[in-house]
């Protein structure tokens, strides 16, 4: 694939706004598109902070800094996309959602441009089956915080072209990321592998084995994760991580390891998602934590 690409980022979120530094800095034109008015501006302004960061702290040049800024575009139509050579969706974790944005997306981008989607657990042939061209559509699932975690799965359906597969990864080791070629399978690795985490941690709560804080402790110091599993949920925001869950284990054909926890869906209702929203099963104020009670 050519060094520099217009890339397109789908979804303003949490994801796509870390997606859309990471290959702004890497030297692409990315454009950000949000169906919700006014997201991507905001989008843009944020990631624009984050890289100015960079520039406080003396890692980055103020001309630098001028020419990624001048490189990221928020889009306020999808028309907007048309000349993308990759686009990325990051949108809600929903299949017909996925499905109905790449089947707009494929109406107005040139037949040879990539279709990326960041799902965490949805099965990527049945999002590429509602294309007209599913060779070009693959899984690219990137980790939070985008830019500091730096490894991201490509997903290859079934009908993935093998080429996509390559692009994708070079375009992956180009941003100074590492790519892990995963199958179609239900969470790739990392969901797959991770529910150990997640599953295994709310049980604990379930049988109050032990307090939030407490099983984040000894699963980070005694057994060496990053983060525990209710400090990730927060991070990943339950509102996500909740569908992740359920997608997984209907995959699963329901198998009982993989049944998602009863304490997950009074709290989604109630908007306990995480960082996001305040509260999660920890309390945020800012950058500081506090310990539920
Ligand atoms: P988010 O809720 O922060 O952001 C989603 C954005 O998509 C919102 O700005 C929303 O307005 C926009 N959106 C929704 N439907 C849209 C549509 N049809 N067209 C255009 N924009 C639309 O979600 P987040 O956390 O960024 O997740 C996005 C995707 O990335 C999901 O598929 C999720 O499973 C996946 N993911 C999330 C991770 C995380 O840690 N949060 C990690 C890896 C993958």
């Amino acid at each position: 694939m050519t060094d520099k690409l217009k890339i397109a980022v789908i979804g303003a979120g949490t994801m796509g706004r870390g997606i859309v530094q990471l290959f702004a800095q890497a030297g692409h034109r990315v454009h950000c598109f949000d169906s919700f008015e006014g997201a991507a501006g905001k989008a843009v302004e944020f990631v624009v902070g984050m890289i100015g960061r960079g520039v406080e702290k003396g890692r980055l040049d103020a001309d630098e800094f001028e020419r990624i800024r001048g490189q990221i575009h928020a889009a306020e139509t999808m028309q907007d996309l048309a000349d993308c050579n990759v686009l990325i969706e990051a949108i809600v974790e929903d299949l017909e959602a996925k499905r109905a944005l790449f089947r707009s997306l494929e109406a107005v981008v040139s037949p040879e441009a990539i279709l990326a989607s960041n799902t965490s657990s949805l099965v990527v042939a049945e999002i590429a089956a509602a294309c007209a061209h599913p060779q070009r559509v693959a899984g690219l699932h990137f980790f939070n915080p985008v830019p500091l975690m730096k490894v991201a799965e490509v997903i290859a359906a079934v009908r993935t072209a093998p080429a996509v597969v390559t692009a994708l990864r070079d375009l992956v080791a180009g941003a100074g990321h590492r790519a892990v070629v995963a199958a179609d399978q239900p969470g790739f690795l990392v969901n797959h592998a991770g529910r150990g985490l997640y599953t295994e941690g709310l049980r604990l709560l379930e049988e109050q084995s032990a307090s939030v804080d407490q099983i984040d402790l000894v699963l980070r110091e005694a057994a060496g994760f990053r983060m525990g599993p209710f400090e990730l949920l927060d991070l990943t925001g339950l509102d996500v991580s909740s569908k992740v869950m359920s997608s997984i284990y209907e995959q699963f054909q329901q198998e009982p390891r993989f049944r998602p926890s009863s304490l997950v869906p009074p709290r989604v209702a109630a908007g306990l998602f995480g960082r996001k929203t305040g509260q999660g099963w920890y309390a945020y104020e800012g950058d500081a934590r506090q310990v539920p009670p």
